[in-house]
């Protein structure tokens, strides 16, 4: 075996060891373009939000007062806090406008067949 084949199967093992950290959530038929809603990931509040087909994780908490963002609004790829209105990206999690200057973490996302994978943890993108 040649240097170039050991350090393949040294990425193919890392590779199976990230998969492993992806949660499966659900089905993508669950949730229609346009719907959100919240599950628990790794004892984490996760936020899955369905924008056009494309799926998007973020934690279901807003950084303001951590009132939780599943009881929003969904606006095309924003989303609205239900206490004080503070407007987040769902693809990138960040503070569009609102009384707060953090933004909220967001997860990846996989979809295999017709099942999502968010990925737990605190690793967060
Ligand atoms: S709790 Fe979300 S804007 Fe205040």
């Amino acid at each position: 075996m040649g240097e170039g084949t050991q350090a393949r199967e040294e990425i193919q093992v890392w590779e199976e060891g990230s998969v492993a950290e992806f949660v499966p959530v659900g089905k993508v038929s669950d949730l229609q373009p346009g719907q959100m809603k919240w599950m628990a990931v790794d004892r984490e509040r996760v936020l899955l939000v369905n924008v056009a087909g494309v799926f998007y994780a973020l934690k279901d908490q807003c950084g303001h007062q951590w009132a939780p963002l599943s009881r929003g609004k969904l606006h095309g790829h924003t989303v609205e806090c239900p206490l004080h209105y503070a407007c987040f990206d769902v693809r990138t999690g960040r503070l569009l406008n609102g009384p707060v200057g953090v933004d909220v973490p967001i997860y990846e996302v996989r979809i295999e067949g017709d099942t999502v994978f968010v990925k737990g943890g605190t690793d967060y993108r």
